[in-house]
């Protein structure tokens, strides 16, 4: 093991820092070719380590010769060697192409869209043409009469109508009694009977309507005079029409209760 400079005297010591100072120089030289070689400067340029090694860390001059090959080696990039060369900096990527943004439209409130309206206009047209078929069908199916047919009108002549006080006349067609009332005016009464539905009949013996099923009993112009029969007698719309009486069988009236009946006979 070399012995350490601070214990060697007189030429010996001179010899010793004379071989560090060439070694130091060598390496000097080896970091300047390196770097004028282009190549990059690498810890190689360092004092090697047997040089280190040979040093004396607690000596001065050993610390000089350790630390100048390293600053050596630091300045090499701003030294007599050349400017190490700045990496040569990435080529620019071309501009990519502008493309056209597809933007969504923006519906604001109380706006629709295409297939809205389309499917409103759809609905709108299925809804009109249900709506007329609906009326189509029912003009069809509405029941419509013709005169002289039961729902329909009759025309009759002021003779067919029989005076006040006479026995009433029968329009089997028409389905009512046709009678003259005490104060005069005509008045067709429905030939059924208001408790279920029979077909009553006048009784010339009583001067009166009996009904053959419950025995419901009717004035002569159609008042309910006692059973089980809850109003008078219905009838239908009768008026006069250019010298004519006209009977509506399609427009009936509701007889009146017949507690309210003024030839009721209470019992
Ligand atoms: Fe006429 Fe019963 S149906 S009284």
């Amino acid at each position: 093991m070399a012995e350490k400079i601070s214990e060697l005297s007189g030429d010996a010591r001179e010899q010793r820092i004379a071989e560090l100072k060439k070694k130091m120089k060598e390496s000097a030289a080896k970091v300047k070719a390196a770097h004028a070689a282009g190549e990059l400067p690498t810890r190689t340029a360092a004092p090697t380590p047997a040089a280190v090694a040979e040093a004396e860390p607690e000596d001065a001059v050993a610390e000089a010769v350790v630390e100048k090959p390293a600053r050596e080696a630091a300045p090499a990039t701003n030294g007599a060697a050349k400017p190490k060369p700045a990496p040569a900096a990435a080529p620019k990527a071309p501009p990519k192409p502008k493309t056209e943004e597809v933007v969504a439209p923006v519906l604001t409130n109380g706006e629709m869209t295409r297939r809205e309206l389309l499917t409103y206009a759809w609905g709108g047209a299925l809804a009109l043409l249900g709506a007329q078929a609906g009326l189509v069908s029912f003009q069809f199916m509405y029941p419509r009469f013709r005169a002289g047919e039961f729902g329909g009108k009759f025309f009759l002549s002021e003779a067919e109508v029989p005076p006040a006080g006479v026995t009433p006349v029968a329009n089997t067609n028409g389905k009512f009694w046709l009678v003259t009332t005490e104060e005069g005016d005509p008045k067709a009464l429905y030939m059924v009977c208001t408790h279920l539905g029979c077909l009553y009949k006048w009784e010339t013996s009583n001067s009166r309507f009996e009904c053959p099923c419950h025995g419901s009993k009717f004035t002569h112009d159609g008042h309910f005079i006692e059973g089980p029969a809850p109003r008078s007698l219905d009838t239908f719309d009768i008026t006069i029409e250019n010298g004519q009486v006209v009977v509506d069988t399609g427009s009936k009236s509701l007889g009146g209760p017949a507690t309210e009946s003024p030839a009721r006979i209470v019992v």
